[in-house]
């Protein structure tokens, strides 16, 4: 093996410049040419490969986004797409390929390690959902995001006595509201993961009013696209000025927390590691503490799977 390439693809997450950085730097430092590949697979198909050198990659281990950019490709999904990207990587003497991204660029990865190309994933996505890891770039830092403009909305609810219902991220996980509600001492949290009653919800609102908390937060997952009808049931059912605030794209943006930057430092090179060791169809991951690579699945599905002891704490927590 020669000549590796990286990508990033899907959603962008902070800390991915960060993982780009140490494939370039592990792959130089093993003796191989790294090519950068920009705008995921669609610049794949379009051949838009970039030479890397170790300046290449300076000054970019604190940017959010990824520098590479990135794309989502239709055309990819179907094998004739897939095809034109290898005769592609062909034609540039690439002999392996790192691809970062969530669940659906580790599909299109896995279809071009069965076409030949030998590849590895890395996962980055601020939603914490991709089954293999219980880790993902850029998480910590969205979360860090979303707890910060928690707080601030916190400081206002309360001089207003107002209830906010807070959107974060997470179109089909809930784990960035997960944390960012424990985090942020909510009321309430609603994931996708877990069943919520209503009453529940007014319950706990009504509760802390008697008890002389005038404001109340609920952070709610993007995914369950209720919270203006939630805010209307809420007012009704109280008669408690309730705001919605959506967090949005915020939270995919932004300089990668220093957790980000270790774990997108250290997959990032145990990536060009497992390559050089002969080991390709996989994706670097993190499972119970501990730095992991696991084969990439039929399905390569979103993981499904938070934590409901942290639900259930943050509960009990916010009586
Ligand atoms: P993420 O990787 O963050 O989950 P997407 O689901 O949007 O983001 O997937 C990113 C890209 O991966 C898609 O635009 C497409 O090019 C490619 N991809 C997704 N699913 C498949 C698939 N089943 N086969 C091949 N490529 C796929
Ligand atoms: O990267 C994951 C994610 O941020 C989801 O939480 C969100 O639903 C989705 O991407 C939005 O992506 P976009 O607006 O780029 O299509």
């Amino acid at each position: 093996m020669k000549k590796i390439a990286v990508l990033t693809s899907g959603g962008d997450a902070p800390g991915m410049n960060t993982a780009i950085r140490a494939v370039v730097r592990r792959g130089i430092y093993k003796g191989l040419q790294v090519c950068g590949v920009e705008n995921g697979y669609k610049g794949l198909m379009d051949g838009d490969f970039l030479p890397m050198n170790l300046g290449s990659v300076g000054d970019i281990i604190h940017r959010g986004g990824t520098f590479l950019k990135t794309s989502r490709c239709e055309e990819f999904k179907e094998l004739k797409g897939q095809q034109q990207a290898m005769v592609k990587l062909k034609n540039e003497g690439i002999d392996a390929l790192i691809v970062i991204g969530g669940d659906g660029s580790f599909r299109g990865a896995k279809r071009l390690n069965e076409l030949g190309m030998p590849t590895v994933g890395i996962p980055g996505s601020i939603d914490n959902d991709i089954e293999g890891t219980d880790y993902t770039i850029g998480f910590d830092t969205a979360v860090n995001t979303a707890v910060e403009a928690i707080d601030k909305i916190r400081d206002t609810a309360f001089s207003h006595e107002r209830t906010y219902i807070i959107e974060v991220m997470g179109r089909g996980a809930g784990d960035i509201a997960l944390w960012a509600g424990m985090c942020g001492g909510a009321e309430s949290i609603i994931i996708p993961e877990a069943d919520y009653i209503m009453e529940d919800v007014i319950d706990r609102i009504k509760q802390g009013y008697e008890r002389g908390k005038k404001h109340s937060i609920i952070v709610m997952a993007e995914g369950i696209g209720k919270s203006i009808e939630m805010k209307k049931e809420i007012e009704e059912k109280t008669g408690f000025e309730t705001k919605v605030t959506i967090l949005g794209h915020i939270q995919r943006g932004g300089s990668p927390s220093a957790y980000d930057r270790m774990m997108s430092s250290q997959m990032g090179a145990m990536a060009v590691d497992l390559l050089t060791e002969g080991k390709s169809g996989v994706m670097v991951g993190l499972k119970n503490g501990r730095l992991t690579h696991t084969f990439f699945t039929e399905s390569q599905k979103e993981k499904n799977n938070v934590d409901l002891s942290i639900y259930n704490l943050a509960r009990s927590l916010s009586i």
